[in-house]
């Protein structure tokens, strides 16, 4: 199949909570920040969204709740058009891009008061509950009566979760949720994403932290420069960065032809050393037959890369940048 093919290819309902294809925005000042997406985010997945800064999240968030237009392609939330359905849509989806909109001067819980209120499906009879129930959830029930703008960072972030809960949500949209956090806060938000998970909430993240996303995600998307250079399942995605197999050797001809015969994929030889992908069978057999063939074995083991590594080398760029 081709680019184009699957750029012209209509997402249908069912394919995912969101699916978009050859999703694209230009900014006015020229900047290409999203390049031809093909996102398929599973219904009830934590889907980790990942890329250095600058590499095109909050663009796509923005594009997927009908902040922005797209420049070209097509965009798909809960099997619906966007931005054509985003008033439909968005009742269903809770929230959270590049830090929520407080009033610094309104206690927490009238932050989320005046939150609810704006939302025209919330029933007024039911609001102080709702958002008692919100503030809990997120552990800002001490914290309820302070002013906003003497919360912590994390606490903003909570309150700005708590908004995003005050409805039951198919989808929950955290754009960097644990930007800023210190690593208490940070812990505190990846165990509520977890729970919220839990109950088959789809919940779409973005981060800058690779561990973050292998901590709390099922799937994972990893953009580069505005591009998907990768998407899956974590556990396939970790499986796919197994280590090389490393033999250093005084014959390291004889040593490449004799992993080849072993099964040995995607063999390099550089100087004294062998790399190749680990054949499936066992490394202590391979070892024997590298010494049977008469190759002097001065090194033999397995290179674990860390995902992270995987992860840089696949994207030309670290995930630790910091802003
Ligand atoms: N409103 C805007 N106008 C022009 N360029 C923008 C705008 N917002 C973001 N960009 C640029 O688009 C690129 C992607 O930005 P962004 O989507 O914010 O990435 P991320 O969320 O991954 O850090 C960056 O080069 C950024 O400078
Ligand atoms: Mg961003």
């Amino acid at each position: 199949m081709t680019d184009t093919s699957a750029a012209e290819r209509e997402p249908g309902p069912g394919d995912g909570a969101i699916v978009t294809r050859g999703l694209t925005k230009r900014y006015r000042g020229g900047q290409l920040a999203v390049d031809g997406l093909d996102l398929t985010v599973p219904a009830g997945s934590v889907f980790g969204f990942l890329g250095p800064n600058g590499s095109g999240k909050t663009t796509t968030i923005r594009m997927l709740m009908g902040l922005i237009e797209p420049t070209s392609g097509t965009a798909r939330v809960l099997g619906r058009p966007m931005p054509r359905a985003t008033l439909a849509v968005l009742p269903q989806v809770g929230a959270l891009i590049e830090g929520p909109a407080l009033y610094g001067f309104l206690s927490g819980r009238d932050n989320l008061l005046r939150y609810d209120a704006a939302d025209p499906i919330a029933d007024p009879r039911t609001r102080r509950a709702r958002v008692a129930a919100a503030l809990d959830r997120v552990g800002l029930t001490a914290a309820a009566g302070k002013k906003a703008k003497a919360y912590s960072l994390g606490m903003k972030q909570r309150l700005g979760l708590a908004a995003a809960l005050l409805q039951p949500r198919r989808l929950l949209v955290l754009d960097e949720p644990t930007n800023g956090l210190d690593p208490q806060g940070m812990r505190e938000i990846r165990s509520l994403i977890r729970e919220l998970a839990s109950d088959g909430t789809t919940v779409f993240l973005s981060s800058h932290l690779l561990d973050e996303i292998e901590q709390v995600c099922t799937h994972a998307a990893v953009m580069a420069q505005g591009r998907l250079v990768t998407q899956g399942a974590v556990a396939d995605l970790a499986a796919g960065t197994r280590g090389r197999l490393v033999v250093t050797t005084p014959d390291p001809a004889d040593a490449a032809r004799v992993l080849k015969e072993q099964g040995a994929a995607d063999v390099v030889v550089t100087e004294d050393r062998v790399t190749a992908e680990p054949p499936e069978r066992d490394l202590a057999e391979v070892n024997a037959a590298l010494v049977t063939a008469g190759v002097r074995v001065r090194g033999f083991g397995v290179e674990r890369a860390s995902l992270e590594e995987a992860f840089v080398a696949l994207t030309g760029e670290g995930f630790d940048v910091a802003g």
